[in-house]
């Protein structure tokens, strides 16, 4: 008698049968969620005039990176002008060209080395974000602790983007959703949330792409000071 679990056997079997999984190992990608990015960028592409998320020569800061699909996709499509830098929890193989660093984002002690890692400028043209937190079962938990990734991903976008930056933002429904999406509006002058056809069906998560990087915005400012009751004028 078998005693592996239900839902193993379950995931063996769907992962035996998942084209994405099949296309991975053909295309040489590490992982079937680089389809996912793959088809965030064809719909950017789509919806504005052919331009995707990334630009020969960009500097992409990625945040939740291991095993290194994402990572892929961004090094083929910066090319050797361009500079990824790539972080994750968990240790990561290399890829030729990207720079990985290994720690917790939510400890501040990353941030720095990861703003050294972009370069003189410590600017990003794009920021990635597939981080997803280890799920507990516990439902009120896990939306928590994904809120706080989101969170803590878009306030350290708004630092480090250039004007007119690019951000995809893997987010989970839950009672932050929209808050966290109107805080996007006020950075990007586009915001869209999208599951691609590469995300599961049964996987809470969803994408938000936002383009247009507003560096500093005036509404962001106006808000803050009428949620604190100081008078403001644009
Ligand atoms: C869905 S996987 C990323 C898959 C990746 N996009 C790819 O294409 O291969 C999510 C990753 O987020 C990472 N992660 C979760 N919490 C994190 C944190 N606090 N800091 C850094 N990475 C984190 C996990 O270790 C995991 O490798």
């Amino acid at each position: 008698m078998s005693n592996r679990r239900p839902s193993s056997a379950r995931w063996l079997e769907e992962h035996r049968n998942d084209p994405y999984v099949a296309a991975a190992r053909r295309d040489g990608y590490r992982s079937r969620a680089a389809y996912k990015l793959l088809e965030i960028d064809s719909a950017l592409a789509a919806r504005s005039g052919g331009r995707g998320l990334f630009r020969p020569g960009d500097v992409v800061l990625e945040l939740g990176a291991a095993p290194g699909g994402w990572t892929q996709v961004a090094a083929r499509r910066v090319g050797d002008a361009g500079r990824v830098v790539a972080m994750d929890l968990l240790p990561m193989d290399p890829v030729p060209g990207v720079l990985i660093l290994q720690g917790d984002f939510l400890d501040e002690a990353i941030l720095e080395p990861l703003r050294l890692g972009l370069g003189p400028t410590g600017r990003a043209d794009v920021v990635l974000s597939d981080m997803a937190p280890n799920m507990t079962g516990v439902k009120i938990a896990d939306q928590g602790r994904g809120s706080l990734l989101v969170e803590a991903a878009l306030g350290f976008a708004s630092e480090v983007l250039r004007p007119g930056g690019r951000i995809v933002l893997k987010m989970f429904q839950g009672p932050d959703f929209h808050d966290l999406v109107r805080a996007a509006r006020i950075h990007f002058t586009q915001v869209k949330v999208e599951k691609p056809p590469a995300s599961r069906d049964r996987s809470a998560e969803l994408y938000l792409i936002g383009s247009g990087f507003r560096a500093a915005p005036m509404a962001f400012q106006e808000e803050t000071l009428q949620d604190r009751g100081i008078p403001c004028a644009s």
